[in-house]
């Protein structure tokens, strides 16, 4: 809840108009906020924060971070406490309800979202429309953004019943949609979910069985693969958080919403950023490995070269991303596992974590490991395919999209999102007739 501070700011200007005073609401944790929303009707002026460096794009119950500490908190929860004692179906149900579930509750959750894991079967038809060499993302906005044609009885965001059965849809058809983007790129046939297993269980044999033999999940990796989906499902107002928020602000169904968080998640500065860190490492390998990471942090350094140490950094986390140190456990378990310890790629990017954290460059920007420098390594030696991994962001963040868009729809307050701008373009003038131009 926002609570008014006893302590307003002020705000002068040098030539002379009035001041204007702005009250200050608290939150339960973090930085207070300036509330400037009555700025430009009062001074006529707006503020100008390009990349939301300084502001609160809304309030919000269920994700906190604080950078400073590397600390990452689903509805209160520490994110370290979640990762070891609950399964992502409990996160999720913490993420939209704002409590973990009792027995029966979990229970009844898992079934109600177990039951909705088959999609249309004309699907597979639309899938078809792709290239099988297409990326999964495209074809995964795609499908998500179709959604929205199948589920006609949940699609108005205006109704809580319909924005609740969309919520649980999309975290049931997600798998089974990116597991089914995966097979027809393979030219295998799909498989259908089978819903007596758990969640990420279901989704590894989606994944990874055909109907020429029996596929049992090895626990293990299905643990790995219920990790990264909890590490990964909610990180409060990110680019593809805000992205879902702000589409959805306009009154569009949840399933066009998602689709929009999908598309922006692409990028490789956020989601996308897996994938390319662990073809920096294959690159770094190619060069001739751990003897050439100098060579290639010299060229990081180097503000000309456009090289960046993909899986470092992050605008809000200048400690160790919390979720890093969880992939890196988790790293170790699957690559024992697999027999894997002495994978070179894992040698590698240790080494460059190491090397990275000591340098000066690094050190003085506060550049740490985020959890995309261990997670890739971690789904490569599943099996998931390097082209695949932002897919399976996409899939854990859909939980946290649609509980921040039901939160918003929610709040009587919201309204339509709406920046502004300053605008530096052409003042207005005649359009000179073609022939003189
Ligand atoms: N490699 C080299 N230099 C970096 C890096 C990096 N990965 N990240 C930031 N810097 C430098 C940047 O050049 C700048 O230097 P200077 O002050 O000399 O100009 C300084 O550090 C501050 O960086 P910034 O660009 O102002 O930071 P930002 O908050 O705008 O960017 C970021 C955050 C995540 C986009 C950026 O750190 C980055 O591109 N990292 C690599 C991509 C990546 O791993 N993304 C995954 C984020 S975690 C998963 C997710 O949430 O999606």
């Amino acid at each position: 809840m926002m609570t008014p501070s006893d302590i307003k700011a002020t705000l002068a200007f040098s030539d002379g108009s009035p001041s204007m005073e702005l009250p200050i609401y608290k939150g339960s944790i973090g930085p207070d906020v300036i509330d400037i929303r009555k700025l430009y009707a009062q001074t006529g002026k707006f503020t100008y924060d390009p990349g939301f460096l300084s502001t609160a794009s809304c309030n919000s119950t269920i994700t906190y971070i604080d950078g400073d500490k590397g600390e990452l908190l689903y509805r209160g929860y520490p994110i370290e406490q979640l990762a070891v004692n609950c399964d992502y179906l409990e996160t999720c149900y913490l993420l939209l309800y704002g409590e973990l579930p009792n027995a029966s509750q979990k229970e009844a959750f898992n079934q109600r979202v177990m039951r909705h894991t088959m999609v249309n079967e004309q699907m597979q038809f639309f899938l078809r429309g792709f290239r099988r060499d297409a990326h999964p993302m495209a074809v995964m906005t795609g499908l998500v953004g179709a959604l929205s044609a199948f589920y006609h009885d949940s699609t108005d965001v205006h109704n809580p019943e319909h924005r609740e059965i969309a919520a649980i849809r999309l975290i049931a058809k997600m798998p089974t949609l990116v597991a089914m983007a995966y097979k027809y790129t393979v030219g295998q046939p799909y498989i259908y979910p089978k819903n007596d297993l758990s969640y990420a269980g279901n989704f590894m044999r989606m994944m990874f069985a055909t109907p020429c033999e029996e596929y049992k999940p090895n626990e293990v990796l299905v643990r790995a693969m219920d990790r990264i989906f909890t590490l990964h499902a909610d990180h409060e107002q990110n680019a593809s958080t805000s992205t879902v928020r702000l589409c959805g602000s306009s009154g569009t169904n949840p399933f066009a919403a998602i689709a929009a968080g999908v598309a922006c998640l692409w990028g490789p500065a956020h989601g996308g950023a897996n994938e390319a860190c662990l073809e920096m490492l294959g690159d770094i390998q190619q060069m001739g490995g751990v003897a050439k990471i100098g060579e290639f942090i010299g060229k990081v350094k180097d503000k000309n070269s456009g090289v960046k140490l993909m899986g470092f950094g992050h605008r809000v986390y200048k400690n160790y991303d919390p979720r890093a140190k969880l992939m890196r456990e988790t790293c170790y378990e699957v690559l024992n596992e697999l027999g894997l310890q002495d994978d070179p790629l894992f040698k590698l990017a240790m080494e460059l974590e190491k090397i990275a954290l000591e340098d000066e460059y690094f050190v003085a920007r506060k550049l740490y490991p985020n959890v995309d420098f261990y997670s890739g390594i971690v789904q490569r030696a599943i099996g998931i395919p390097v082209p695949l991994f932002t897919a399976i962001f996409a899939l854990a963040r859909t939980v946290g999209w649609i509980a921040q868009l039901n939160e918003m729809i929610g709040d009587p307050e919201y309204k339509i999102g709406r920046p502004r701008q300053l605008f530096v373009g052409a003042k207005s003038r005649n359009v000179t007739p073609l022939a003189q131009r």
